[in-house]
């Protein structure tokens, strides 16, 4: 147990904006720190960390604490994980009060685990290096396999005695309760008798991010007995194998420096190029990856590289689950190896050199390389390939990203001779086919902070840009264009009517007595086609816009549809909270909106007024200049009031 004077000390010298700057790049703003939230996906920064009061808080998700509950949240830790991190960071010397037999039962379960499964480690590791047997059999077969002593050491590998309770005995003996050795998985229950499950294996530990051990990999030595060559924990409290991945402790910041991860199949592999100098690398440990483990690669990169050592048919059947990663927004690469070598065996045979030649040689991005392999098998016949264009875009339809997906479609539309159009009509009916099966969900609603921010906003690089609000505003209309919002007319001093209109009627009116258009050429065309039917008093339905020949239009307003739902399978019940609120205050939503954009365009005007200023030297036009000026700094300064700033310009 961590004395209660350490954990003062630690929430004493951990620094908010320094712990958090290590998982999230911080820019300076005023007083405090912003960034984008890593809680949820964001393209404006609305995470916001003041050192002066040591916490941080998402404008965007709501997400918000000190050092310590930034870690547990983001790093998954427990309470006195998420300490001894700090402690760590801090170079702050833990003071623990020593575990009496009582005080290791009062545990609570999780922590019995790791406690258990670190003794394990402790035990195998000390059998590897000092026990006869340990030296003879498991630590000459690393030798043989090109393992180093640091290695070894780094991994903490280890050695599980020939013996059929050798392990479960010695845990008995030192107090560890038979319970926690089952759930654990180190011992078996087979009818009321206890055994080693990993007896006479060498043994990989698994460690979780903060290199905690949660579960082992033991491999059989001899060749033998219809055994399995490779045994692994069960799951349990701690270990839910679809969550980890091999590896990912010692790999996390070489991951993030090279910003791109590795993805191998096997225990040794891992430890192979760990080795040889390519520290980025993971391992799914012989099973397909999950959404899980993806999510958890791209908490450090959105790139990963697939090395893949099985045959072309192993990698035709693998092709779906990478699909999994692409929808993930993840860049995926492959190097494919040469028959009969493994990343394993291709290190031990090659120099570092040869391998880094290897590796950026060979790698190749999945899409193409799909495209290419598909291609080759369908040459002269017509039919396959239609099935080949079905596939390819079936795939890149997955990409959440839009440019993304026009780029390969660019390129596939060249590799395959097959005009661009024909692609993109194809990725548009999948998209709208995609749309319509999501239609029919719940729709939680993806919340812009932009009207929420303070104004701090306004030193965004380009501050005359109004990409972002024409974008919301384009997103609310497709989103809410038929509502109807109650608003109060003022009809004279004492007065007032309340009024029922639309809210796509509300903004365009608003846009329009203003004079006002979009500057992004496809919100415009939204626009202008919202206003030609409010004409004929009509509400344009989503799907028009879906479905819009067009085809700027159709995947824009897809885009502008499906971000949603992408959000609403990641943050559930989150977003949905935000949904509520979005759409409770819609009216003051959408209000400030439009007085952002109006504020916004204002900028542009007083940007081009200076510029024409400085370039007249006639004394009556410069005068007209300076008169138009101040009507719109009047302008400027109602909707400053309104949106309650100080005025510094
Ligand atoms: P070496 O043969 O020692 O080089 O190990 P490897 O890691 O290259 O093994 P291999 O390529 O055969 O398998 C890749 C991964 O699949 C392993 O690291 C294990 O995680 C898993 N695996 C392989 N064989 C078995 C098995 O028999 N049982 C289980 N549960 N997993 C296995
Ligand atoms: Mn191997």
């Amino acid at each position: 147990m961590i004395t209660k004077d350490t954990i003062q000390t630690i929430i004493e010298t951990a620094r908010v904006e320094e712990v958090i700057g290590d998982f999230v790049t911080l820019r300076k703003r005023g007083v405090n720190y912003v960034g984008l939230c890593p809680f949820h996906n964001e393209k404006t920064p609305s995470f916001t960390v003041s050192p002066a009061k040591g916490i941080y808080k998402c404008f965007g998700c709501g997400k918000a604490g000190n050092p310590i509950n930034f870690v547990m949240d983001h790093e998954h830790y427990s309470y006195p994980e998420a300490l001894r991190y700090l402690a760590k960071k801090y170079n702050i010397e833990i003071e623990e009060e020593e575990q009496t037999p009582e005080q290791l039962q009062e545990l609570n379960e999780k922590e019995s685990l790791y406690s258990v499964s670190a003794f394990a480690q402790k035990y195998f590791t000390d059998r590897l290096n000092n026990s006869e047997e340990g030296k003879a059999i498991g630590l000459s077969y690393f030798k043989n396999r090109d393992f180093r002593e640091h290695t070894i050491e780094k991994f903490q590998l280890g050695y599980s005695p020939d013996s059929w309770d050798a392990f479960t005995k010695y845990a008995l003996e030192n107090g560890y309760k038979e319970e926690y050795l089952i759930k654990s998985g180190l011992t078996i229950d087979k009818n009321g008798k206890r055994f080693d499950r990993f007896s006479a294996r060498v043994i990989f530990p698994i460690h979780n991010l903060s290199g905690r051990v949660i579960g082992f990999g033991g491999r059989i030595l001899k060749s033998a007995e219809n055994k399995p060559k490779y045994v692994n924990s069960p799951e349990s409290d701690i270990y839910n194998k679809s969550k980890v991945l091999y590896g990912i402790y010692f790999a996390k910041s070489a991951v993030i420096s090279k910003d791109n991860c590795y993805l191998v199949e096997g225990y040794t592999d891992v430890i192979s190029l760990h080795q040889a100098g390519f520290e980025n690398v993971v391992a799914s440990s012989g099973t397909s990856l999950t959404t899980d483990q993806i999510r958890l690669i791209k908490r450090y990169t959105p790139n990963i590289t697939i090395l893949f050592d099985g045959d072309e048919a192993g990698l035709k059947a693998s092709f779906r689950g990478i699909d999994m990663i692409l929808e993930q927004g993840m860049n995926v690469k492959i190097v494919m190896f040469p028959e009969g070598e493994d990343p394993d065996s291709y290190v031990r045979n090659h120099r570092s050199i040869e391998v880094e030649e290897f590796l950026t040689g060979q790698t190749r991005d999945f899409i193409q390389f799909k495209t290419n392999i598909l291609l080759k098998e369908t040459k002269d016949d017509p039919v396959k390939k239609a099935g080949l264009i079905k596939e390819i875009v079936q795939t890149i339809s997955l990409i959440p990203d839009q440019i993304t997906r026009s780029v390969y479609i660019k390129e596939c539309s060249v590799m395959m001779d097959i005009e661009e159009q024909t692609l993109m009509n194809e990725l548009n009916k999948l998209l709208r086919k995609k749309f319509r099966e999501k239609d029919k969900q719940v729709i939680p609603v993806e919340l812009h902070d932009v009207y929420e921010f303070p104004s701090e906003q306004k030193l965004s690089i380009n501050i005359l840009d109004t990409y972002v609000l024409e974008k919301d505003l384009t997103r609310i209309l497709l989103n809410y264009g038929r509502q109807k919002l109650k608003l109060n007319q003022t009809i004279s001093d004492d007065q007032k009517e309340v009024i029922v209109e639309n809210v796509a009627k509300f903004i365009i009116n608003d846009l329009k007595s203003d004079g006002i258009e979009f500057s992004t050429k496809t919100y415009n065309l939204i626009l202008q086609d919202y206003d030609s039917f409010l004409e004929k008093d009509e509400v344009l339905t989503d799907n028009y816009f879906v479905s819009h020949k067009n085809s700027s239009i159709s995947s824009t307003a897809t885009d502008l549809l499906l971000s949603k739902y992408y959000l609403s399978e990641n943050w559930e019940i989150r977003e949905r909270i935000f949904t509520k609120k979005e759409d409770d205050n819609l009216y003051d939503t959408i209000y400030r909106l439009l007085i952002r954009f109006k504020d916004k365009k204002l900028d542009q005007k007083f940007f081009e007024i200076e510029t024409k200023l400085r370039e007249e030297f006639d004394d009556n036009k410069r005068i007209e200049l300076q008169k138009e000026y101040i009507e719109y700094k009047k302008i400027s300064m109602e909707i400053n009031r309104q949106l309650g700033r100080v005025i510094t310009r």
